[in-house]
C-alpha cells in the first residue's frame, strides 16, 4: 500500500501532464484504493471554460473506466501554484458518491511540503444523497 508522501509524489508527477492553456494552474490527482491500485489524473481546459474537467474527477473516472470495484480510501491533490490546493465543490461531491461509509482522506501539500490530510465528511458536510420518500 503505497504512503501519502508516495501518492503526493503521484499526483506532483501527473500535474506536469495537465492541459491548462488557459487557466495555466496545473493540477494533479491520485486515488489509493483498497485493492492497492491507484490511479491518476490531471485538468484538462476547454476553450468553452465550463467544460473543463478537474484532475480529481480524471483520476475517479480512470479508476471506473479501467474497472475498479474496491473501495476509495484516499485521494492526493496537488497544484505547483498552490499550497493545500483543496478539491472544488464539483469534485467533493464525487469523492462523496464513493465514500460509502469509508470517510474518505483528502492528502494535500501543507506550507511546509510535508502531506495534511483532511476528511471528506468534514469538508463537505450535510451532502447530497438521493435518498428518495
Ligand atoms: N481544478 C482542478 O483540477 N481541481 C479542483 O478541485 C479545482 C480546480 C482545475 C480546473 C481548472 O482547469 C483549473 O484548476 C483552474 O480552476
Amino acid at each position: 500500500m503505497r504512503t501519502n508522501e508516495e501518492l503526493l509524489e503521484i499526483a506532483k508527477s501527473v500535474s506536469k501532464n495537465a492541459y491548462c492553456k488557459y487557466s495555466n494552474f496545473p493540477v494533479g490527482a491520485c486515488v489509493l484504493y483498497e485493492s492497492g491500485n491507484v490511479y491518476s489524473g490531471c485538468n484538462v481546459e476547454n476553450s468553452s471554460f465550463g467544460l473543463s474537467l478537474c484532475a480529481e474527477r480524471n483520476a475517479i473516472s480512470t479508476a471506473i473506466a479501467s474497472g475498479e470495484k474496491s473501495q476509495l480510501l484516499k485521494i492526493a491533490v496537488y497544484s505547483p501554484k498552490s499550497k493545500k490546493c483543496f478539491p472544488c465543490g464539483a469534485c467533493r461531491q464525487w469523492i462523496q458518491e464513493f465514500n460509502n461509509a469509508q470517510n474518505i482522506d483528502i492528502i494535500l501539500e501543507n506550507d511546509d511540503n510535508s502531506c495534511i490530510t483532511y476528511k471528506i465528511n468534514d469538508i463537505l458536510p450535510y451532502s447530497f444523497e438521493l435518498n428518495m420518500i
